[in-house]
């Protein structure tokens, strides 16, 4: 089929696409190009895609296009606090638009990239989907609204499928060093010492963004009865940890490092453990591969092969609220993150 995926450069999208192209479908990119120049290492494939802001797309951009996954946000809780007014109209506003435009244009499949982190604080044992909802940031609030908007698009013949994801690591072109797993990783490599900016007792369920890719591939092909409208936590029930764990296991990956706890920041009420047996009912055949242990290996050698230096890990190739802050300096973005009128790639094929 082919398929439209919105956010297509970023850290998932651009491990994503290769996987979609291997299942045998026809791909094609839509993105504002935020983190362009960004890269670990060069992209595994080249797609046909558009720079288009999802708050100007319309039906015509989905035109002969069976099914979209929607990954285009800002993507995580410091973003979401640099504006939490962008944050719902991008990620809440900008997805309902693509849903809306998408529908119009006949797509039956729509994606939606949510997230674990809209379960906020749950201090009673692991969460299903059916829990309630507490988003304590602008970025998991921004979330819940847009699936709520989701669910009152569904009709027949319109499918959103919305995909909480946990929180992502892994070895991605456009890397990522602001997640906590890849984060610890390369405090370590850098600097000898693992780095707990909490007290490391929240909880947090990990997911390697080549298991969200498999996922994903999944939940375009599924019938239609098991997924229309319904939310998966995607991930496994083995890989929920404390941010300690996490750190714990990254000192053993990394020769002659040691755990350091910075208390600097206020504690961390952001905690949660998941419970994925939805998608493991559903999917029965569906095997998430990766561990974070194995992981954190994966890290480690991808640091090393490009020797990753603490200035570059602390700068703003890797971390996307200092790529934004920077493309606000310099006038690269105005303060409503579009690019200003003279250098607009709007429509611009890649
Ligand atoms: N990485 C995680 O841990 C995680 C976990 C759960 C859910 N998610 C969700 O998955 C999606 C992808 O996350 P990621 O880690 O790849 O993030 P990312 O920041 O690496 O990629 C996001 C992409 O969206 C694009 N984008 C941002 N605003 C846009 C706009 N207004 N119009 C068009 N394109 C725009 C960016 O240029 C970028 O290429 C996001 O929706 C995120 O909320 C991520």
């Amino acid at each position: 089929m082919k398929v439209a995926v919105t956010g297509h450069h970023g850290f998932i999208g651009s491990v994503l696409v290769p996987v979609l192209l291997e299942e045998g479908h026809e791909v094609v990119g839509m993105d504002s190009f935020f983190y362009q120049g960004c890269d670990l290492r060069p992209d595994a494939v080249e797609i046909k895609s558009v720079a288009l802001d999802v708050r100007d797309v319309s039906p015509q951009d989905f035109e002969g296009v069976d099914a979209v996954v929607h990954l285009a946000a800002l993507s995580n809780d410091p973003l979401g606090a640099l504006s939490p007014e962008l944050t719902h109209e991008i990620n809440c506003e900008g997805t309902l638009r693509t849903a809306r435009s998408a529908r119009e244009a006949g797509v039956e499949r729509f994606i939606f990239s949510s997230s674990c982190s809209m379960y906020g604080a749950s201090s009673h044992g692991a969460v299903a989907e059916d829990a309630p909802l507490k988003p304590l940031t602008a970025y998991a609030e921004s979330k819940v609204r847009a699936e709520e908007g989701l669910r009152e698009l569904a009709v027949d013949g319109f499918s959103p499928v919305l995909m909480r994801n946990a929180t992502a690591y892994g070895v991605s072109p456009r890397l990522r060093l602001d997640l906590v797993v890849n984060n610890l990783a390369a405090w370590a490599l850098t600097t000898g010492k693992v780095r707990i900016l909490s007290d490391g007792t929240p909880w947090r369920p990990l997911v390697h963004i080549e298991d969200i890719a498999r996922a994903t591939a999944r939940f375009l092909e599924a019938p239609a009865e098991l997924v229309h409208g319904e939310a998966f936590n995607v991930g496994a029930d083995g890989e929920n940890y404390q941010v300690r764990d996490l750190a714990e296991l990254v000192e053993r990956a990394v020769d002659g490092c040691e755990i350091e706890y910075a208390g600097e920041s206020e504690p961390d009420a952001r905690s949660y453990r998941v419970d994925f047996g939805k998608l493991a009912r559903l999917f029965p055949d569906l095997e998430l591969q990766w561990t974070v242990e194995r992981g954190i290996e994966e890290l480690v050698r991808a640091y090393r092969q490009t020797e990753l230096d603490f200035d570059t890990f602390l700068g703003d190739r890797y971390i996307r609220l200092k790529r934004l802050e920077r493309l606000l300096e310099e006038g690269q973005l105005d303060d409503r993150l579009r690019r200003p009128a003279t250098d607009a790639g709007a429509h611009a094929v890649h």
